[in-house]
């Protein structure tokens, strides 16, 4: 066990800080594995602090300190104290601005946890969100302490040629012993968690951006020299998400340099530090033979985000980290829609959707449970989850529907303005969209407080006689930990009604006028009950409830194959045309669970099913991305969460035999499909090209059920003949989890052809991981012994690892437990090298309620065993624990 439980801080005992820091001045002595730090702290007593006589108390962690000066006195050792995690000043100067200069030893090549100042192969570099920098120097590490930084950065000129920080470099030099300096100025205050730094032997391209006020800034992308043939998409990306910005958010950047720099070793995607993100290689990195199309879409993405981040967390970012969401959730939902902007809005929907229902509905129903503000935490590092982020979207999203795009924009406007240059809360926000409108959001705040998914159940019922539709809607969210009673919300609830001829009715709620002109009606729940008539229908009309997802909610509404498939026919709204087809689909595939459970064998294909693809596959789309989504079956995932106790082998043996079917009906135009759409187009990526892609891989998914030998031919040839890795992959993926008899030698050629480009051979030990035929968890424990696999590396422990447990459910909850047990010893093996990503791989274990008896008890067995485990990190300690409780 741990020595003791670790400490759980609380959003209601927030207080402003007792010292303000007005300006900090580092300098670095780089060295692998000894760097001096010295900070020169301008501070002065905060006028807003409750309490005018408290000590300095300044974060630290795994620092060696040299020595304190305060006004230039060196300090003597009982003049301060210093524990494992402070340093505190009893007495600091009565006067009104004091300087403290501090310094410290640090050695990054011992910093495998990959936060505060790290090694990434032979560069340095910096991860200081959220307590990061705490790791680097003592400070007040809290984002409500806000200063301009200056940095001078002094290292060997062969080992490390660019010197990087946030801001401007206004010098630099010669020094002796073959070393240089760089100075680095911030103009913006900012708080500690968005410094950073970069030193290494780096490349770079360049580009410009010139803003609507004119305004010429310099575009860097840094990496490393083998890579520099992949940054061009990542450039393109910038300058697209720089537009976007200014004319969608009236936003432009603010600084002469903006510098991207990417990095092998990293704990998650990207990281937003003023004028120098810091990204994982998999965000930055893109050439048409080593990535694939969704690659390609999520740098653009991430690119996105980040850059996004300059005014959505950088100039306004948190009061403390319990307001994350304010950045997060607001900047994700900025991600989307400049995604959406420039690609299909509906497939992006549709995939966000996707994200959300199956990971987030999951995380909201389970033991970890949280709001999107959540109001306790033991490691904030936890917190970074899919209710911040995503959850966090679509509560930003419901503001943008509630107000439209206008009334929306006119509350950032106020939100910019308002609070720009200071540290917030998710309320400061909403008040902004408030203030901005003359809207009441009283409610609709409960959002932010209240976890868990709410319930909402849709009953329609026509009457031809008054010719009148009535919606009886009722809402409700199950309790969640510590949250047991919850009060209703106010749910933007999108509907509209499709007339027998396939064409939207026009809209008219009893005791209104006239229709109105839109045939979209977002209605206002806010009761537990309530119920609308809509009038003036004189033929029944089928009801399409919760258009666009226009709330994170699970939607009850009982409706017929019949309607479903008349939904998929006509719906107006592409994501509920999509959503009728997967609800069809996993009905289908929940019944053949319920045969299969029975002992049964799978009796004969759907008609439902097959006519309903029959339809699709037979129509002129010109959206084929949206066709492939329209054809895919629901995943496991998905299905198994409308299960009340998942068995993961009856849902992947009912889906299997469901797409067997299909296939086996639809295999010529299948096959037609395939053949009309697969050109060789490499390096082509208009909306075209990648919607034909995606068609064609996912007519050889089909096929590739038939796993015969014509079929494993088309599938090698694939392989062998594609000049882009978006085709190279889908074909591997059906070699492998076919009975190709060449499996074995493709793999080989893969590793052979892409040895040297990591991000590849992330992918092909991802594939394996995820390969679903028996014998998985034996081969993955045989490539954890291969030369290209490293537990300290967080990408590759993603895609081996995270890929099986996460990406593989039959064979990860093999009935023996060996699955869990392995998951248990990586988690704490991991743990001893990076609580961070230790923590996150626990994941799958924390859902044990949704498993049957055996499986429950040994999922539980090996969270009890990781709690228990002498010295765990209080990471993994504060997921193991309360998911047990
Ligand atoms: N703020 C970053 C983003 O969402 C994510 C982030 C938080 C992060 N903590 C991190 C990235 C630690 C890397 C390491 O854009
Ligand atoms: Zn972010």
């Amino acid at each position: 066990m741990r020595e003791s439980a670790p400490r759980t801080v609380y959003l209601k005992d927030y207080t402003p800080p007792d010292y303000l820091v007005g300006s900090v001045e580092l300098t670095f002595l780089l060295d692998e594995e000894n760097t001096r730090v010295t900070s020169r702290l301008r501070l002065q007593k905060n006028p807003a602090s409750a309490n005018p006589n408290a000590p300095l108390v300044l974060e630290g962690e795994q620092l060696q300190l040299e020595w304190v000066k305060l006004d230039g006195q060196l300090l003597k050792p009982e003049r301060y104290e210093l524990t494992p995690e402070n340093l505190t000043i009893a007495w600091a100067p009565k006067v009104e601005v004091f300087t403290l200069e501090i310094e410290t030893r640090i050695n990054p090549k011992a910093n495998t946890a990959l936060e505060g100042l790290y090694l990434s192969k032979d560069m340095l570099c910096t991860q200081c969100e959220a307590q990061g920098f705490r790791k680097i120097t003592y400070f007040p590490d809290r984002p409500d302490v806000m200063a301009k930084f200056t940095t001078t950065l002094i290292g060997d000129k062969w080992r490390y040629p660019v010197l990087l920080s946030n801001g401007n470099k206004v010098a630099s030099g010669d020094l002796k012993k073959n070393r240089h300096w760089v100075k680095w100025e911030d103009p913006f205050p900012k708080p500690c968690y968005l410094f950073a730094l970069v030193a290494g032997r780096l490349d770079h391209i360049e580009d410009v951006h010139v803003t609507p006020s004119g305004r010429e800034v310099t575009l860097q992308i840094y990496v490393e020299r083998h890579d520099l043939d992949k940054c061009g998409h990542a450039m393109a990306s910038l300058k697209n998400a720089m537009r976007w910005d200014e004319e969608v958010f009236g936003r432009e950047y603010d600084l002469d340099l903006y510098m991207i720099v990417a990095v092998g070793h990293f704990n998650m995607g990207a990281m937003e530090n003023k004028g120098l993100n810091i990204f994982n290689t998999k965000y930055v990195l893109a050439r048409p033979d080593t990535a694939t199309d969704a690659d390609y879409e999520h740098v653009e993405g991430v690119i996105g985000h980040e850059y996004f981040h300059n005014w959505t967390g950088n100039r306004i970012t948190c009061r403390d980290w319990f307001q994350l969401s304010l950045k997060e959730g607001l900047t994700v939902f900025r991600d989307q829609e400049f995604t959406a902007d420039r690609s299909s809005r509906a497939v992006k929907r549709i995939e966000d959707v996707n994200l959300l229902r199956t990971r987030q509905f999951a995380e909201d129903a389970g033991p970890l449970a949280h709001p999107v503000r959540p109001d306790s935490y033991i490691e904030i590092n936890n917190f970074y989850t899919l209710t911040v982020y995503e959850k966090g979207a679509e509560v930003v999203r419901m503001l943008h529907t509630l107000l439209g795009p206008e009334g929306f924009r006119k509350g950032t406007d106020l939100y910019f303005e308002r609070h720009d240059g200071q540290a917030v809360t998710c309320d400061d926000f909403v008040k902004a969209m408030e203030d901005a409108n003359g809207a009441d959001f009283t409610q609709f705040r409960r959002w932010y407080r209240q976890a868990g998914t709410p319930e909402v159940c849709v009953l329609s019922s026509y009457d031809a006689d008054s010719q009148t539709l009535e919606l009886a809607v009722r809402q409700s969210c199950a309790p969640t930990p510590g949250q047991a009673d919850k009060e209703p919300l106010h749910i933007p609830f999108a509907v509209g009604l499709i007339g027998p001829d396939g064409a939207d009715c026009p809209l008219q709620l009893e005791g209104e006028p006239e229709p109105s002109s839109a045939t979209t009606r977002v209605l206002d729940l806010t009761q537990p009950e309530q119920r609308f008539r809509f009038v003036n229908l004189p033929q029944k009309p089928v009801v399409s409830a919760l258009r666009g997802f226009s709330a994170p909610v699970r939607l009850h509404h009982p409706i017929d194959y019949d309607e479903l498939a008349f939904l998929l026919g006509h719906d107006s709204d592409p994501f509920n045309r999509w959503d009728a087809g997967q609800t069809l689909a996993s009905r289908i595939i929940l019944s053949r669970v319920e045969q299969i459970k029975a002992g049964g064998t799978p009796g004969a294909s759907d008609p439902h099913l097959v006519s309903a693809y029959r339809k699709a596959l037979s129509q002129d789309w010109s959206d084929l991305s949206y066709l492939a989504l329209l054809l895919t079956l629901p995943s496991e995932d998905y299905v198994s969460a409308l299960m009340k106790t998942i068995d993961p082998e009856a849902v992947h043996a009912a889906r299997q035999s469901v797409k067997r079917e299909l296939t086996e009906e639809l295999q010529d135009r299948l096959l037609e499909l395939y053949r009309s759409n697969h050109r060789d187009e490499s390096g082509c990526f208009d909306e075209g090209a990648i919607g034909r892609r995606k068609l064609k891989n996912v007519c050889l998914g089909f096929l590739s059920e038939l796993d015969n030998s014509a079929i494993h031919a088309l599938e090698v040839a694939q392989f062998r003949g594609a000049r882009n890795m978006t085709d190279q992959i889908a074909a591997l993926g059906c070699v492998v989890n076919s009975s190709n008899p060449e499996r074995q030698a493709c793999l080989e050629d893969f590793y052979r052809q892409w040895e040297q480009e990591d991000l590849v051979i992330d992918k092909w030990f991802a594939l394996q991981a995820s390969c679903h035929r028996s014998g998985a968890l034996e081969r993955v424990q045989g490539l954890l012994a291969h030369r290209a696999f490293d537990l300290r590396n967080p990408n590759r422990v993603r895609s081996l690892i995270g890929a099986f447990c996460q990406a593989n459910p039959v064979n990860f909850h093999r009935l023996d437990g060996s699955g869990y047990r392995f998951l248990g010893d990586h988690v704490i093996a991991l743990d001893g090298i990076n609580p961070q990503i230790a923590s996150r791989m626990v994941g799958p274990l924390t859902q044990w309620r949704r498993y049957g008896g055996n499986r429950q008890k040994l999922m539980r067995e090996q969270l009890q065993r990781i709690a228990g485990t002498d010295g765990i990190s209080a990471d993994v300690f504060e997921m193991a624990t309360k998911s047990l409780a």
